[in-house]
């Protein structure tokens, strides 16, 4: 690799400090909160739930609905409130990344709502996003196979680097930045792999190892705040 500094002088593949927290708003089935350095988000599970609309229900299986938002003061430029095609975009693929390891077959008709805020921001909110609801589903008891890990792995220049912040991200040299968010289960099963920019099929190779290493990291935080949370209920 170069001899790329990254700003905050990181090395390469550290990720930011991270901390997570289960059981954090009380009227929810289940919650969460995922933090990586100024990144923060909490997820809050409600259900499984009868679907509403009633069109929208499955007689064969419940169905994962997720809400992501990015609160108006999480970042220093007020974000107009309510839905954008941003928010519309990450719900959808934080349904995706999560839906593979829910097991729904036994909850017809109904809807388990995540609803994701950030209440910080700065790069990397949809991974927070999923990485908190991942935990928060878990912690609401729906039956999951697995927990969701997610990272993003960025390419500035030709150097990879692992959980961009907002600067790296607008890294503007040489061939300007790649960023990749990339969900998996602890056994490396990839259920997302979103790629903003140009990466060669070698160097993508090289991001998801780096990823999984991350995401190795991100899975030992989850499984520590879900351990803490029950020891605090015994
Ligand atoms: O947050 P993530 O990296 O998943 O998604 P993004 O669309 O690539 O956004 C990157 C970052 O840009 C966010 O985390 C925010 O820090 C910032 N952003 C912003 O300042 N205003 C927006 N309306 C959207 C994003």
């Amino acid at each position: 690799m170069t001899e790329f500094k990254r700003p905050d002088g990181r090395a390469l593949d550290e990720m930011r400090p991270v901390e997570a927290k289960v059981g954090i708003v009380p009227n929810a089935d289940g919650s969460a909160m995922y933090k990586s350095g100024d990144t923060v988000a909490i997820a809050a599970v409600y259900g499984p739930r009868k679907m509403h609309p009633q069109h929208q229900q499955d007689p064969e299986k419940g169905q994962i609905r997720c809400t992501y938002n990015m609160m108006s003061f999480s970042v220093s430029d007020r974000i107009r409130p309510g839905i954008s095609r941003r928010s519309t975009e990450i719900s959808k693929i934080t349904e995706w990344a999560l839906e593979p390891v829910l097991m729904l077959d036994k909850y017809p008709n109904t809807v388990v709502d995540v609803f994701i805020h950030i209440t910080q921001a700065d790069a990397g909110t949809r991974c927070a996003g999923i990485n908190a609801a991942s935990m928060a589903l878990a912690h609401a008891g729906i039956p999951m196979k697995n927990l969701v890990t997610s990272i993003s792995v960025g390419k500035l220049d030709k150097t990879l680097v692992v959980d961009l912040t907002k600067e790296e991200e607008d890294f503007e040299e040489g061939e300007g930045p790649t960023d990749i968010p990339i969900s998996m289960t602890p056994d490396g099963k990839i259920t997302h792999l979103q790629l903003d920019g140009k990466i060669g099929v070698q160097q993508l190779k090289d991001v998801v190892d780096m990823a999984k290493k991350a995401c190795e990291k991100v899975y030992d935080v989850q499984k520590d705040a879900l351990k803490k949370s029950i020891e605090e209920k015994q």
